[in-house]
């Protein structure tokens, strides 16, 4: 039974989520993970790179590389941790770091950093990265590339499912549940990146521990359907989104037209946001649906999962480690099982989903 490591920091930025898989015929099964925060200065240079967009080639040549060794270092992590070498393992695929996506325009790009030269050879593993390019290369979003992921785990549910990812940037999976690979999938925007943004510049903290801050204010309506008036919203998929748009700028030019008063208001209408853009979407595209499960940091914020559930009305509402799949592991997994695909000749991209002309085997490989 091959096993494979998966790899990924999202748009939160937050650190590394490490996986290791077994992935038997149709069954996929976790066997250890791993989350390693960055270190506060690459967080910070990350941070700095994504909101102004810009960075110093050195500079940008250098993190790369820099990337791809803590990249490394939680694959070793792993493996050390769960009492597995090397040998035990047929690939890497590591998603690497998003630093910057525009999938439309004259030059459709979308980049992930993270040397998979440099983790191939200090893991000594074939490493898979550079996923999303393939797609973008066929007229396609390059994201998101978790649905396929999540028909391989809930698809055969026998009814309609919906899988919320609640990251940085939130998206959706709607899965028909009978095994026909009929998807509907799309970013539906900020998951919880602008509450990251506002406790941190408003308080210096990282997060909003289970969303306790937020709980503490009340929803501001005004404010509430000017940042739904945002186009974003509206459009058609396929859609993807990121920091480029949802960001600390994208949210003072609203607050500036809004009369608001305690900032814990602003953080409980930010949660108010991502609740309901993510209920809107799945009511609007799926129906007769029962089960939504969550994952993404976003599943241990308690008031956005209890909003979700409110706003979901005659649907469960669960984390999805409450059907044997860790949350915060879900993505992580995804991309071993990408790796997977590549290593075995197979597509990794939905078509449907992100607007390719065409399936295609994602990602490049590096030898170690
Ligand atoms: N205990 C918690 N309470 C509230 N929010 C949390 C908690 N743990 C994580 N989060 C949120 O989840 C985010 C990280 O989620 P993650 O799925 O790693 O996102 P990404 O894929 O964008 O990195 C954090 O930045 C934070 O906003
Ligand atoms: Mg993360």
């Amino acid at each position: 039974m091959p096993r494979y490591i998966g790899l990924i920091s999202g748009t939160s930025m937050d650190g590394i989520d490490a996986a290791l898989i077994e992935v038997a015929g149709e069954s996929i099964s976790l066997q250890a993970y791993l989350e390693v925060p960055y270190p506060a200065d690459l967080r910070e240079e990350l941070d700095r790179t994504v909101t102004t967009g810009t960075a110093s080639l050195p500079g940008l040549a250098a993190l790369h590389v820099r990337i791809g060794r803590e990249f490394s270092a939680a694959a070793l992590s792993l493996l050390g941790d769960a009492g597995h070498s090397s040998e035990d393992v047929a690939a890497i695929g590591s998603h690497g770091q998003t630093i910057w996506h525009a999938p439309t325009g004259r030059f459709p790009c979308t980049l992930q950093i993270g040397d998979g030269a440099s983790i191939a050879v200090h893991t000594g593993l074939p490493t898979v990265c550079d996923f999303r390019s393939a797609d973008v290369a066929l007229g396609g979003q390059g994201a998101p590339l978790v649905p396929l992921f999540h028909e391989a785990l809930f698809g055969h549910a026998g009814k309609p499912t919906a899988v919320v990812n609640i990251g940085g940037i939130a998206n959706i999976t709607l899965l028909a549940g009978d095994g026909s690979g009929e998807l509907v999938a799309f970013d539906t925007g900020p998951g919880n990146t602008l509450m990251d943004c506002w406790i941190s510049q408003q308080r210096g903290l990282p997060f909003d521990e289970a969303g306790a801050w937020a709980r503490g204010g009340r929803k501001h309506s005004g404010l509430l359907e000017r940042l739904l008036a945002e186009p974003y919203f509206t459009r058609m998929a396929p859609k993807s989104t990121g920091r480029e748009l949802f960001n600390l700028a994208w949210l003072r030019e609203r607050l500036a037209t809004e009369a608001w008063q305690a900032p814990e208001d602003v953080q409980r209408t930010l949660l108010e946001l991502t609740a309901v853009t993510i209920a809107k979407d799945i009511q609007l595209h799926q129906s007769g649906g029962d089960a939504v499960f969550v994952c993404g940091g976003g599943a241990r914020n308690v008031l956005l999962m209890e909003r979700l559930a409110a706003l979901l009305p005659g649907r469960r509402v669960r984390g999805t480690d409450e059907v044997g799949v860790p949350a915060a592991a879900l993505e992580a997994m995804a991309f071993g099982w990408l790796a997977h695909q590549r290593m075995t000749g197979q597509a990794g991209n939905a078509p449907s989903v992100t607007g390719a002309s065409r399936p295609s085997i994602l990602g490049a490989l590096y030898l170690p």
